[in-house]
């Protein structure tokens, strides 16, 4: 592990990220209006944000977990999405909402919203996501609802990793690219 905690930037602090998720809960609160709701983390990163997240959701919700994978052990997206485990029940006439940690290429929240409508004839599919790296964006997705822009930074933290480190802390911190 080559990068150490000491050299890691406050980016957002827990408080922060505390009270950005109860901004988010309010805004899907009142869309889905006590409609139920199937929410789906997309593992590992989101763990941390769909956990707290669910909490503040007052509908009859249910959660699904499915791991996929883009980054390798570097700093940029591999580019290449990889279903590590995708199984899902019948989400058809169901009201889904993605919660992930991020979004930079895009290529991720491309691949499960096609995923789903291949799949499924959802009631709605909405995507959810902590964090937009808007300026890596190598798609035309757009996250419904997410927390806080971000610009072409490496963040750690809260769910996200450092070649599987760092996803404990409370906060997300930074570090500069090299
Ligand atoms: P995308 O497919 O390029 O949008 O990448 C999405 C995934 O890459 C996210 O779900 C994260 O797991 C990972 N990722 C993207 N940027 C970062 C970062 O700055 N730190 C840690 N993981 C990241
Ligand atoms: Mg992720």
């Amino acid at each position: 592990m080559d990068i150490k905690v000491e050299d890691l930037k406050v980016l957002f602090t827990e408080k922060q990220i505390q009270a950005k998720i109860k901004e988010i809960a309010k805004e899907l609160n009142a869309f889905y209006k006590g409609e139920d709701v199937y929410a789906i983390c997309v593992l590992k990163g989101a763990v941390m944000f769909a956990t707290d997240l669910v909490k503040s959701l007052d509908m009859p919700l249910k959660m699904e977990f499915i791991r996929l994978s883009s980054y390798g052990t570097a700093f940029s997206s591999t580019g290449k999405v990889n279903a590590v485990d995708i199984s899902l029940p019948d989400l058809n006439d169901k009201n889904v909402l993605i919660i992930e940690d991020i979004i930079d290429t895009g290529l991720t929240a491309k691949f499960l919203i096609d995923f789903m409508h291949c799949n499924f004839k959802t009631k709605s599919t909405k995507f959810c996501s902590l964090l937009d790296k808007k300026v890596c964006r190598k798609t035309d997705i757009e996250p419904d609802y997410y927390g806080f822009h971000i610009d072409d930074k490496f963040v750690v933290g809260y769910g996200l990793d450092y070649e599987g480190y760092y996803r404990n802390l409370r906060y997300i911190g930074y570090v500069e690219a090299k």
